[in-house]
């Protein structure tokens, strides 16, 4: 069974109640999602397997430890997932990063596929599939199945905000992936939208609304 993962630091709980009003701009919010990424990427990477390795500081030789096995690859479903790269990308420089581009019929909200854009080795990496909202659950779902289509098995799914729904849709589809939220919402509304969430994550990223 997937395990969901809460992180609910106090830093990353403030600053998303920032991003939740509807008075705070396009520049604050990509800035504040951001910053949370960094910080939920901590999180998201705990559990990374360390090696021992023999180094020598000016004083002396020491075995030092880095980052063993999987190499990592960020894969931001479009437009919103794209907020949360460059947090991710200051944590590990090195991540390749691919791009799935997914967008919500808005009368039907089924998840429809407009781009896909990979690394060529990707189903060799950890990936962190990246998106802040998880609302039904369907493009997550989709977003998953085209990277095991690709090989990938080894996804994490890091949001921002997620709703019973999604998640429940999320685990039961793809047990084997592990899901990282800030915040566990109450519903979705009749529009599928996050209750109370904030809003069309895309939108205030990009200041198309
Ligand atoms: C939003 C969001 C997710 C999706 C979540 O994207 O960024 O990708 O909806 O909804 P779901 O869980 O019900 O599938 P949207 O379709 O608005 O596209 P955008 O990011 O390009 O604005
Ligand atoms: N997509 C968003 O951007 N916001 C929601 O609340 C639901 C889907």
């Amino acid at each position: 069974m997937s395990q969901l993962h809460v992180i609910n630091h106090p830093m990353i709980q403030h600053k998303l109640t920032i991003m939740r009003k509807k008075e705070t701009g396009s520049k604050d919010f990509r800035q504040l999602l951001n910053e949370i990424s960094l910080l939920m990427g901590y999180e998201v990477l705990r559990d990374l397997p360390l090696e021992d390795i023999q180094i020598e500081t000016p004083i002396c030789k020491m075995t030092g430890k880095e980052i063993a096995g999987r190499k990592l690859a960020i894969v931001p479903i479009l437009r919103a997932g794209l907020g949360m790269v460059d947090g991710l990308h200051t944590l590990v420089p090195v991540a390749k990063v691919g791009h799935i581009g997914l967008y919500r019929n808005e009368e039907t909200h089924k998840p429809v596929v407009y781009y896909c854009k990979l690394p060529e080795d990707i189903q060799k990496r950890l990936v962190i599939l990246t998106d802040p909202m998880l609302a039904t659950g369907g493009s997550a779902c989709d977003a998953i199945c085209m990277l095991k289509e690709k090989g990938c098995n080894n996804i994490r799914l890091m949001c921002l905000v997620g709703v019973p729904e999604g998640i429940n849709k999320v685990q039961a589809e793809h047990p084997d992936v592990d899901i990282y939220v800030a915040a566990v919402d109450d519903h979705l509304n009749s529009d599928a939208y996050i209750v109370p969430g904030l809003g069309d994550a895309g939108d205030r990223i990009f200041g198309t609304k």
